[in-house]
C-alpha cells in the first residue's frame, strides 16, 4: 500500500478504511491496553496522533517506539474525539523502521537556538526549523512565480568569478595553488586569480542587454568578517536586472516584490506562521499585512541623515552626511521614524559601488536601499551607469582597473540603455516573514567566520 504523507491525511474529507503513514515518533504515551503515538513526517507542522491496541501486530516492540525513532503505520483514518484534530489514525499494524535510543537529542521541548545550531543535522525534526525550512522552499517557489508571471528571463550567473562587483574585496579565493598563491596566479587553474562570486550583477546586466527582464537566484558568498545576527559568509541572493528601466522603476519592482513575498506567506504558509507568531514573533502576522497593504516610505539619503541627526538619539556610530548607514541607523528609520518599510534612495557617490549611475549633481549616485523593521536593509539596488565616459570616469575615481571590467564596459559601447536593479538577500527576506531573529537559524547549514560544520 503506498504512504500518504500526514498534510494530506489531516486534510482528507472523509475516513479512510486503510491507509498508511511513515514518519518520526515525536510522543508515546501508554495506557492499559493501547498506546498513543504522536508522528510526524514534516509535510506539515501538526502531527498525526496514532491510537495503537495491544493487539495488533507489531505492538511487541511498542517498547521501541521511542521519541525520534522511525515508524511505518498502517491502518484507518477515524475521526478524533480528542480536541483539537479532526482525524486519527487507528493502527491495524505498526512496523518499527528504525529505533533511536535515549540518547536522541531532541528529547525534551524547550532547547535553546544556540544548542539547536549545535545539532543542525537534526534540528529539521524540531518543528520551528521544520517550519522554517517549509516557509523557505515555498518563498522560493514564490520568488520564481513572482518574475516568471511579469515575464524575467532565469539566468543562472556563474559562481567563480575573476571580478569583485561590490569592489569592497570581500572575497574568497579559488585557487589549486601550493604554497605562496600571490607568485604565480598565471599558474593557477584558471591563468588567473579567481573567487567565489559576492554577486550576479554585472553577468546579469548583459544578459538584461539582451533579454530585456533577467533575475538570478542563486548563493553568493562574502569573506566579510562580521560575526552579526544578519550576515553570512554563504547566502543566496535574488538579482533581478530590467533594461530601460530607471531608479523609479527599480524601487517600483522592489517594492511589489517584498509585497508579494509578504502576501505569499500570509496565503500559503498560515500554519508555520502561527508557530513563528507563538513562539518567536507575536506581530509576524500583522506585520507582514502592514507590508502588504501599506506603500513604503521614500526618502533621499541626505534627509535621512537629517532625520537621524534631529532624533535625539545616542547612536553607538556617527551619523554624517557621507558615512553609510549602520543597522542601527537603518532600524530607528524603519522601526522607529517611519514605523514602515522605507527605501532610502541618492546615496553619496563615495559609499557605493562604482556601477551606480551618477547624478545631475555629480555627488549622489543612483542608489537605493530597501530598510525593513527588525532586519534593517534586505534590498541594495541601483540604476546603472549606462553613459560610457562616464562609466571610465567611474572606474577611475574607485581606483580600478579598466582592462579588468572590458566586457562590462562594452555593453556600454554596443547599443547601450538605461536599466537597473537589485539584489535581494533571500535569508534577510525570511528572517522578516518569519521573525526569526538570526541568520543562522533561516538557512540550513550557515557559514559564519570560524564556523562551516556539516
Ligand atoms: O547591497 P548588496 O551588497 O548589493 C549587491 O550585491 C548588488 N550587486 C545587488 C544588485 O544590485 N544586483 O547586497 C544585496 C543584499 C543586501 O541588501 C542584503 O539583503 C544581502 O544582499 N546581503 C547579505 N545577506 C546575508 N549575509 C551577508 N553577508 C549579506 N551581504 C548582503
Ligand atoms: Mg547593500
Amino acid at each position: 500500500m503506498k504512504r500518504t504523507l500526514i498534510r494530506h491525511l489531516l486534510a482528507s474529507r472523509e475516513p479512510q478504511s486503510a491507509a498508511v503513514a511513515q514518519g518520526w515518533v515525536r510522543t508515546r504515551r501508554d495506557a492499559k491496553g493501547f498506546s498513543f503515538l504522536e508522528l510526524n513526517d514534516g509535510s506539515c507542522l501538526a502531527n498525526l496522533q496514532v491510537v495503537v491496541d495491544a493487539g495488533v501486530p507489531g505492538y511487541g516492540e511498542i517498547a521501541h517506539f521511542s521519541t525520534g525513532a522511525s515508524a511505518e503505520i498502517e491502518g484507518a483514518l477515524v475521526a478524533s474525539p480528542a480536541a483539537g484534530q479532526r482525524w486519527e489514525l487507528r493502527a491495524a499494524r505498526i512496523r518499527l523502521v528504525g529505533p533511536a535510543d535515549a540518547s536522541y537529542p531532541l528529547q525534551k521541548k524547550g532547547h535553546t537556538l544556540e544548542f539547536l545550531r549545535t545539532i543542525a543535522h537534526l534540528r529539521p525534526r524540531a518543528n520551528l526549523f521544520g517550519a522554517v525550512f517549509r516557509t523557505r522552499s515555498r518563498l522560493a517557489y514564490a520568488v520564481h512565480q513572482f518574475f516568471q508571471e511579469r515575464d524575467f528571463v532565469y539566468v543562472h550567473t556563474p559562481i567563480i568569478t575573476t571580478s569583485d562587483c561590490e569592489g569592497a574585496g570581500e572575497m574568497f579565493r579559488v585557487t589549486t595553488l601550493k604554497g605562496n598563491i600571490d607568485e604565480k596566479p598565471q599558474e593557477d587553474f584558471f591563468g588567473r586569480t579567481a573567487y567565489l562570486t559576492v554577486s550576479g550583477q554585472l553577468e546579469a546586466e548583459t544578459f538584461a542587454c539582451a533579454l530585456s527582464n533577467v533575475y538570478t537566484f542563486g548563493p553568493t558568498f562574502r569573506a566579510e568578517n562580521s560575526n552579526t545576527a544578519r550576515h553570512a559568509a554563504e547566502f543566496w541572493m535574488i538579482e533581478p536586472e530590467m533594461a530601460f528601466c530607471d531608479l523609479d522603476g527599480d524601487m517600483e519592482l522592489a517594492e511589489a516584490f517584498v509585497k508579494a513575498m509578504a502576501r505569499h506567506a500570509l496565503e500559503h504558509c498560515a500554519e508555520d506562521l502561527a508557530l513563528f507568531a507563538k513562539f518567536v514573533d507575536k506581530e509576524v502576522v500583522n506585520r507582514l499585512q502592514f507590508v502588504a497593504d501599506r506603500p513604503f516610505q521614500r526618502v533621499p539619503y541626505a534627509d535621512a541623515v537629517e532625520i537621524l541627526r534631529n532624533s535625539g538619539r545616542a547612536f553607538e556610530y556617527a551619523v554624517d552626511y557621507g558615512l553609510n548607514l549602520q543597522s542601527e541607523h537603518e532600524r530607528y528609520l524603519t522601526e522607529v521614524h517611519f514605523k514602515s518599510p522605507v527605501t532610502v534612495f541618492n546615496y553619496p557617490r563615495e559609499i557605493k559601488p562604482f556601477y551606480m549611475r551618477l547624478n545631475e549633481d555629480g555627488k549622489t549616485v543612483t542608489a537605493m536601499d530597501v530598510l525593513v523593521p527588525g532586519i534593517g536593509e534586505v534590498i541594495g539596488g541601483s540604476q546603472r551607469e549606462e553613459r560610457l565616459d562616464a562609466l571610465h570616469e567611474n572606474l577611475r575615481f574607485h581606483k580600478l582597473r579598466p582592462e579588468d571590467y572590458a566586457w562590462y564596459v562594452d555593453l556600454r559601447r554596443y547599443g547601450t540603455v538605461p536599466h537597473a536593479g537589485f539584489g535581494l538577500g533571500f535569508e534577510r527576506l525570511l528572517m522578516f516573514l518569519t521573525g526569526v531573529g538570526n541568520i543562522r537559524d533561516v538557512i540550513p547549514f550557515a557559514r559564519t567566520p570560524g564556523s562551516a560544520e556539516f
